[in-house]
């Protein structure tokens, strides 16, 4: 396994491998790799012949305030789980490579950015597509993947792709989820125990939608209020936002017709979770 840690030694490969017909597979991450992280490697492995994850940790999808320097990190653990899934490379840059001073450029996809989660966090998508197109001119892909546990994430940047005429696949991969329903999220190490017990409550939510959708009609806004009053059940939580959205566009529904995505977010204590589900009528 190689580890590049210098923008031009991994451009410079990235073209050798070009040069000699490899297909090049990216998995974008902010390392602290867990079963989430690692679905999408095994996936992407079966699609390519060179699978780099990249490995950093984004200062720019930070809004002021948030959890930037206690995001957490070990990337001994993470290099010894690529090296048992047969990563070809590991790309870690730093901070002061990636954005030097001065750093004036930023790739905004208008819209889709100021929806849901970009309401509470208003520069956060702003950070991830510039990265994100950093990356890809960076590490050349033929094809990069994405896990729908960020939905939003992965719709902005398809939508990126079509944009700016990037000529790469975008692929997604399924939530992984604990025995008990929660999405596996870096951030769910914040959770005392209390919290992570009552965190499930994100998933018991989304599936009671879509038993309530299943049993019969049910308007947006009625499915929204009977999830609000299950998760308040629970202390400590807060709802940031709970939305019913068309899965392709993001478009909030007021009617469900044939499937819709559930999203939400939803803080335990400090701590803010995400999570989504496709329901169907
Ligand atoms: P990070 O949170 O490290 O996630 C990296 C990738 O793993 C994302 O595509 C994310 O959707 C996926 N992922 C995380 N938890 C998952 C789970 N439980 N099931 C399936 N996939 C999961 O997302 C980012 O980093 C950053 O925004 C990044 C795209 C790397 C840009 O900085």
């Amino acid at each position: 396994m190689k580890k590049f840690d210098n923008i031009s030694e991994m451009q410079q490969f990235a073209e050798y491998s070009r040069k000699n017909g490899l297909k090049i597979g990216l998995v974008p991450t902010m390392g602290y790799l867990h079963e989430g992280h690692l679905s999408l490697i095994r996936s992407l492995r079966k699609k390519c012949d060179i699978l780099v994850v990249s490995i950093f940790i984004n200062p720019t999808q930070f809004d002021a305030g948030e959890d930037l320097d206690k995001y957490p990190r070990d990337f001994e653990r993470d290099e010894n789980l690529c090296r048992q899934e047969e990563v070809d490379v590991i790309f870690y840059p730093t901070a002061d490579q990636m954005y030097p001073a001065p750093y004036f450029t930023y790739i905004t996809v208008e819209k889709l950015s100021k929806m849901m989660c970009g309401i509470s966090r208003p520069t956060h998508f702003r950070g991830v597509t510039t990265i994100v197109a950093k990356l890809f001119n960076i590490v050349k892909p033929h094809v990069a993947i994405f896990g729908e546990k960020d939905y939003q994430q992965a719709i902005i940047i398809k939508q990126m792709v079509i944009d700016l005429n990037f000529d790469i696949g975008i692929v997604t991969a399924p939530i992984v989820r604990e025995a008990d329903g929660l999405a596996l999220s870096s951030r769910n190490k914040y959770l005392n125990s209390a919290n992570r017990k009552n965190a499930v409550v994100l998933y018991q939510s989304l599936e009671y939608a879509q038993k309530l959708l299943h049993d019969r009609k049910i308007k947006a806004a009625v499915l929204k209020g009977k999830m609000e009053d299950m998760i308040l059940t629970k202390p400590h939580t807060k709802i940031d936002y709970i939305e019913i959205i068309d899965p392709d566009t993001l478009e909030p529904l007021e009617e469900i017709n044939n499937k819709a995505i559930v999203a939400l977010a939803v803080f335990l204590g400090g701590t803010r979770l995400i999570d989504n589900l496709l329901i169907h009528t």
